[in-house]
């Protein structure tokens, strides 16, 4: 069944929600959201867990577009031509509602979607559950300048530092579109675990200063890190998919049952919006919340 949601949300620029989802939070129907071209992606994926992230990362993309436009979740138009040979597996971009960015990114269990308006974004998730070799990728992932610093590290803080580099390189590569074409090692990033800004980028100096990083409140055992191109002090607003789903379903609910009410719809404007940890209202997201 294909959910239908009837709702005018707020998403204000300015403001940056990460929406969160699980493998566990996929149903068969989510399946029926998908284009031609994610079957056709989906029905490649062979690895345990692929198809998971993959159809919850389609679902998120739908139900939030679909929340902020009001388009049915299995219309929304998503483009997601890669910028260097044109395949189907591209940042994903959405041909409604204007001025929309989103970023996803999958990880283990969790699926995460960074949504603003009018602001380039990149969000990276990555777990830490020790089956990737980290330090042996140092090399790939730290510039020059970053190798002292690391060479300094005890044994067993090198595996973190890695990750949270390419937590905050990969992000900011998303952010830009450039993806892993353009080498994590001619970015440097200052403080990666704590407080991350960008020091250098190869190339491009303006994103020095046009780029903001924020480190995420991530899942236990995961690193995350929003990459946003814009001017600083977006606010972060966090999510969960269930809430998103349930809210697209009581919209559709509330649609039918009340069209023409103007409470109804000034109720579902309050419902979507994400409520600050002082607000100290639970259900739409979690406390995970923060600036950049
Ligand atoms: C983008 C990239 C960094 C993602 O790395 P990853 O560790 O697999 O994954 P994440 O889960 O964090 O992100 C994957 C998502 O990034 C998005 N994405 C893909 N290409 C992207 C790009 N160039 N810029 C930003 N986001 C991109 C997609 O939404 C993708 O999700 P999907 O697989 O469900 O479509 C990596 O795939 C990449 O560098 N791609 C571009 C270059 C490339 O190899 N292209 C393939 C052949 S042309």
């Amino acid at each position: 069944m294909r959910a239908v949601v009837d709702m005018n949300p707020e998403l204000p620029k300015g403001t940056v929600h990460v929406w969160w989802g699980t493998v566990g939070d996929v149903r068969a129907h989510h399946r029926d959201l998908l284009g031609e071209q994610e079957r056709e992606r989906l029905a490649q994926l062979r690895r345990d867990g692929d198809a998971a992230r993959f159809v919850m990362g389609c679902a998120l993309i739908r139900l939030a577009v679909a929340g902020y436009t009001g388009v049915a979740p299995g219309e929304v138009p998503v483009i997601r031509e890669c910028d260097g040979c044109g395949g189907p597996h591209g940042k994903p971009r959405v041909a409604v509602g204007g001025s929309i960015e989103l970023s996803l990114s999958h990880a283990g269990e969790h699926i995460a979607l960074a949504v603003a308006r009018e602001t380039p974004l990149g969000i990276d998730v990555e777990s830490d559950d020790g089956t990737i070799d980290l330090p042996r990728l140092a090399p790939r992932v730290l510039s020059s300048a970053e190798v002292p610093g690391y060479a300094e590290l005890a044994e067993s803080e090198r595996r973190h530092r890695v990750l949270s580099v390419w937590t905050c390189k990969e992000a900011a590569l998303k952010a830009t579109g450039d993806g892993l074409r353009f080498p994590m090692n001619r970015l440097g990033v200052a403080d990666p675990e704590g407080a991350p800004r960008l020091t250098h980028w190869e190339g491009r100096p303006w994103l020095v200063e046009e780029m903001r990083l924020t480190r995420l409140d991530a899942p236990p055992g995961y690193a995350a890190v929003l990459a946003v191109l814009g001017p600083p002090g977006s606010a972060v607003r966090h999510g969960e998919f269930a809430h998103l789903t349930a809210l697209a379903e009581g919209h559709g609910r509330a649609a039918r049952s009340a069209a023409t009410s103007r409470a109804a719809s000034a109720r579902s404007a309050t419902l979507f919006t994400l409520p600050t940890p002082a607000s100290g209202s639970a259900s739409a997201g979690t406390s995970r919340s923060g600036s950049l």
